[in-house]
């Protein structure tokens, strides 16, 4: 009798500091002031004088931002470790754990006079979201980890998503990465703490993330213009980018005949409409971009001889970007042909569409319900860490809203309530994890 009367005692006692752990749990939220006050620090290297940021991957503005996330987390109580590949990690405890970690982060790397929010949102989100798990103690199943994977966005050294292609042993022939003036990243790479000649230990033994969540601002119009704070992400989308040389004939601008002509730039502006055409008109694939234009020799008075362009193009499915990718050669030769010109392509990038696991999404959206935050499905059309993390662990992102949909600009920007708000779904998500 006594004992059964002591064994329902504990199970109440048992009951009790679950219920107090719970709440506990659920009542956490992150220091919002601190992290948005890491957000306008970070904001301060790199700053372009033509307007935004200009902190491309593996230049001493990004080694600044990156000491900065050093000492917040050594203030913090936090030790910081960088990787072969120059990815910087920020953990519990002197040296990096084995795993399994759930790992939250995203990259501090800018595209050319770009925001302050793309991928440092993640990063800084993360750090603040470890910091808030350290002082409340919480339990967790995993140890968490945050990240800052190097050259996400390959603005100087054409090669993006270079960490997180390292880790997950997908990054080819680092050892021959120059950027496009020839110098190699060797240097860059080595100040960063990385190390090209022993790279291949980068790559993350197998286990190693039990989950990755990436936070990041949506970069499009979906979140403000339905007037919801959260995004599930669903699915990243995949990415092509092929570089076109046009090779005409320079020759004088006032006596060469119009038939007589072989204008690179005249081929190169078809070329341009017909990758325009492809998800403008033709719906074939999500959408197409040519982001790059160089003429040579670029003078008013001289048809031009060469040309040299990019073409990016986007789907949700692959084998409409492989279809896409087939057809934009074919048709390209075949009017080069009829044009007089000759053109050589190469495909410097192939990404694969992702899904994310559905036990993050579902663990994002109880978070954001747990929050009282309205949340929505939506798939991201802009490249993300997360979806070369996808070849090795199940990965999740959240979104917040974008004002007036800008990203990859100076005017980038999220309201500060919605940037915390964000990093509170963060970190209800990383302990359900
Ligand atoms: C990544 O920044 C992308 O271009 O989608
Ligand atoms: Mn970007
Ligand atoms: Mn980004």
């Amino acid at each position: 009798m006594r004992g059964s009367f002591m064994s329902f005692l504990a199970a109440v006692e048992s009951a009790r500091s679950v219920a107090v752990f719970d709440s506990n749990r659920s009542a956490v939220r992150v220091n919002g002031t601190r992290m948005l006050a890491d957000l306008d620090k970070l904001a301060t290297y790199g700053v372009d004088p033509e307007g935004g940021l200009s902190r491309l991957g593996f230049t001493s503005a990004e080694d600044s931002a990156r000491a900065f996330l050093r000492e917040a987390a050594g203030r913090a109580g936090l030790g910081s470790t960088v990787d072969q590949a120059g990815n910087l990690f920020l953990h519990p405890g002197e040296t990096l754990p084995d795993g399994p970690v759930v790992l939250m982060g995203s990259h501090v790397d800018t595209v050319r006079r770009g925001g302050r929010f793309d991928g440092t949102y993640g990063v800084v989100a993360g750090l603040e979201v470890l910091r808030t798990l350290t002082e409340h103690d919480l339990p967790m199943r995993h140890t968490p980890v945050a990240v800052a994977f190097s050259n996400e966005e390959g603005a100087l050294f054409p090669y993006p998503f270079w960490g997180s292609l390292a880790v997950t042993g997908q990054l080819e022939a680092p050892a021959a990465a120059v950027d496009r003036t020839g110098r190699s990243i060797r240097e860059p790479l080595a100040r960063a703490g990385g190390d090209l000649d022993a790279i291949g230990e980068a790559v993350w033994p197998p286990g190693t993330v039990a989950a990755y969540l990436e936070l990041h601002i949506e970069q499009g119009p979906v979140l403000e213009s339905r007037g919801i704070p959260i995004g599930v992400v669903t699915g990243i989308v995949g990415r092509t980018i092929m570089e076109f040389e046009v090779r005409g004939k320079q020759n004088h601008a006032g006596t060469t005949p119009m038939d007589q002509r072989r204008d690179a730039l005249v081929a190169a502006a078809k070329l341009v409409l017909r990758v325009e055409a492809l998800s403008a008109d033709r719906k074939l694939c999500a959408v197409s971009t040519v982001g790059d234009l160089a003429v040579e020799p670029g003078q008013a008075n001289v048809v031009p001889g060469r040309a040299r362009l990019t073409a990016e193009i986007r789907d949700l499915d692959p084998t409409r970007l492989e279809v896409v990718e087939a057809l934009l050669r074919e048709e390209t030769a075949r009017s080069a042909r009829q044009s007089g010109v000759d053109v050589t392509c190469v495909t410097t990038m192939r990404s694969a569409p992702v899904r994310t696991a559905a036990p993050l999404q579902a663990a994002i959206e109880a978070a954001a319900a747990d929050l009282a935050l309205p949340a929505v499905a939506l798939h991201s059309g802009a490249g993300h860490d997360a979806q070369m993390i996808a070849a090795v662990a199940p990965v999740g992102m959240i979104f917040v809203p974008s004002r007036d949909g800008i990203s990859h600009a100076p005017e980038e920007h999220t309201a500060p309530g919605q940037l915390v708000d964000g990093a509170n779904v963060l970190l209800h998500a990383t302990l359900r994890a």
